[in-house]
């Protein structure tokens, strides 16, 4: 595992960004899987500005996103469609028919799973793989649990995760239970992973997870089998380890 010590969320965001922009310009037609949340929106923002600066050109990826709420729509504006077209579709020359996400209106679910596992290994698997760390150690929508799920799957979210989603609904009883989600495979069969991470909140699971043992119940340390994990955090998110 490498990890890349940054000063500050802004700081960490550029970074990020500088490792996704790197993959794209050395292979134009990469596949790049990404995540939703509230740590990756800087990383978008700092891509938009280097496209708009000339410094890439999007219109050759593909893109499959980890996951997407059970219940909503593409155009509710939770889904987590809307989030990836607010923060970076709509603002780059990606192709819309060239980006995936699991479709969380399917009327069978299962099937959708399986479709979207077809999806990505049609494509060749995912080349970068970006994450971010929720603060029970889960990955994608993979929370914790007696074993490590493999491919795309129907998920029940956990209290912790209800209750950190809640910020963005007007109320608790809003936020979805259930989700779909890439699996702990996918995800581990990725070439590269890149791991955001920012804040103090972030610091106790960042140590738990990279430096505890790897075990189910914390989703995220099967990242330390992998061979190419970058993991860009901030000064907070690194307060409890030693990588300065
Ligand atoms: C989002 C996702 C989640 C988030 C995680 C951290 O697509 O897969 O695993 O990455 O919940 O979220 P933030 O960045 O909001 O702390």
């Amino acid at each position: 595992m490498r990890f890349c010590y940054t000063e500050d969320y802004t700081a960490m965001s550029k970074k990020a960004a500088s490792i996704i922009a790197a993959q794209v310009v050395l292979k134009q037609d990469s596949v790049l899987g990404l995540a939703t949340g509230s740590t990756p929106i800087g990383t978008y923002d700092e891509l938009v500005r280097l496209y708009e600066s000339g410094d890439v050109d999007f219109s050759h990826i593909h893109t499959v996103n980890l996951d997407e709420y059970v219940g909503l729509n593409a155009d509710h504006d939770q889904s987590y469609h809307f989030f990836m077209h607010q923060h970076l579709f709509g603002r780059v020359n990606i192709k819309k028919e060239q980006t995936n996400l699991p479709d969380g209106s399917a009327k069978d679910p299962v099937a959708e799973c399986a479709r979207y596992d077809q999806v990505i290994r049609d494509l060749g698997g995912v080349d970068l793989q970006l994450l971010g760390l929720g603060h029970n150690g889960h990955i994608g929508f993979n929370e914790p649990a007696a074993e490590f799920p493999k491919g795309t799957h129907l998920v029940a979210l956990t209290e912790s995760t209800i209750q950190a989603n809640s910020r963005l609904f007007e109320k608790k009883e809003d936020v979805p239970r259930q989700a779909l989600t890439m699996g702990i495979q996918t995800i581990m069969s990725a070439k590269k992973i890149l791991v955001v991470v920012s804040g103090k909140d972030k610091a106790a699971i960042v140590k738990e997870a990279f430096f505890g043992p790897v075990t189910p119940n914390v989703p995220a340390s099967i990242l330390q089998l992998h061979p190419d994990v970058t993991i860009v955090g901030d000064a907070d998110a690194f307060s409890l380890i030693d990588v300065k």
